[in-house]
């Protein structure tokens, strides 16, 4: 359990950097960092050695039928072996087909076949990697008719067949349980607590009629509701605030982390992160 941490984003960097606020952990986009050796992973690094950190990945595609993108795996160990990440993440998804990259995180069909492919694919990331890594559930604004099993029964079967763990996003299942109409609380219920590795909250757009996961705004007192049944069901688990369009200062980022925090402490009748887990600081 690392604590309540928030995105790093380029354009808080001189404030982190100046100020080294006090925070639990910070997650960044690998992808932002596995090209660049300039000043991005200069920060990074300096982040690094007050912080722990985690990868979060974008483009993996673990859902696409191309092959794993092998050069893509080979950078993303380099980037992992060099920042000692606490966490390496990706999403449940696709991103992309016969070489074409879509940029958006597209949903899977619910179906055994996908279940098999995925987990296969994810042992050989894992087995390059050399390390476990953790599987996000996404918005999704389409179904596949064709299902075998609910969302959360996917998620599920994938993480248990793959042996990897699962990057729980509550404000995705909020969204998605308003969107295609099912109980939210069967979703947690469905999902054992040693698959679920990091929680993520974000704030949504409702457009419509429908709730769009756009990140641009405070977590909604229903999502932190959500929260709260999410920490009685599984205890303490690292949670992370993401915050990525119409960005605030960094000090409100900070606040919605306290309130996570002081959400965790209320539920949990403790402190988090537990003083003996907080070890900001590498040793190099
Ligand atoms: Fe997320």
């Amino acid at each position: 359990m690392l604590g309540c941490g928030v995105g790093l984003r380029s354009e808080h960097y001189d404030h982190v950097t100046r100020t080294w606020p006090a925070m639990d952990w910070f997650e960044v986009i690998s992808e932002n960092y596995m090209d660049s050796g300039g000043r991005p992973l200069q920060i990074l690094e300096q982040v690094r050695q007050r912080y722990p950190v985690a990868l979060h990945g974008v483009s993996l595609s673990i859902g696409s039928t191309d092959p794993l993108d092998v050069r893509y795996l080979a950078r993303l160990k380099a980037l992992a072996d060099r920042i000692d990440p606490a966490i390496v993440s990706d999403h449940l998804c696709w991103t992309g087909v016969e070489g074409e990259q879509l940029h958006d995180l597209l949903p899977l069909p619910f179906t055994q076949e996908a279940v098999r492919h995925v987990a296969e694919r994810v042992e050989q990331v894992q087995t390059a990697l050399k390390r476990r890594m953790l599987l996000e559930n996404v918005s999704a604004y389409v179904t596949v008719r064709d299902a075998d099993m609910p969302e959360w029964a996917f998620v599920r079967a994938v993480a248990e067949r793959a042996g990897c763990g699962i990057l729980l996003d509550l404000n995705n299942i909020y969204i998605n349980a308003y969107n295609h109409q099912f109980d939210p609380s069967e979703y947690l219920r469905a999902v054992p607590g040693h698959l679920v590795g990091q929680f993520h909250l974000a704030g949504h757009t409702v457009r419509e009629g429908f709730l769009f996961d756009t990140h641009n705004r405070p977590v909604i007192d229903e999502v932190w509701a959500l929260y709260r049944e999410a920490l009685r069901r599984y205890g303490p688990v690292t949670t992370l605030i993401e915050w990525d369009a119409d960005l605030p200062p960094f000090e409100r980022l900070a606040e919605e982390a306290a309130t996570a925090r002081a959400v965790a402490r209320d539920v949990l009748g403790h402190p988090v992160p537990p003083a003996q887990a907080v070890s900001p600081v590498r040793q190099t």
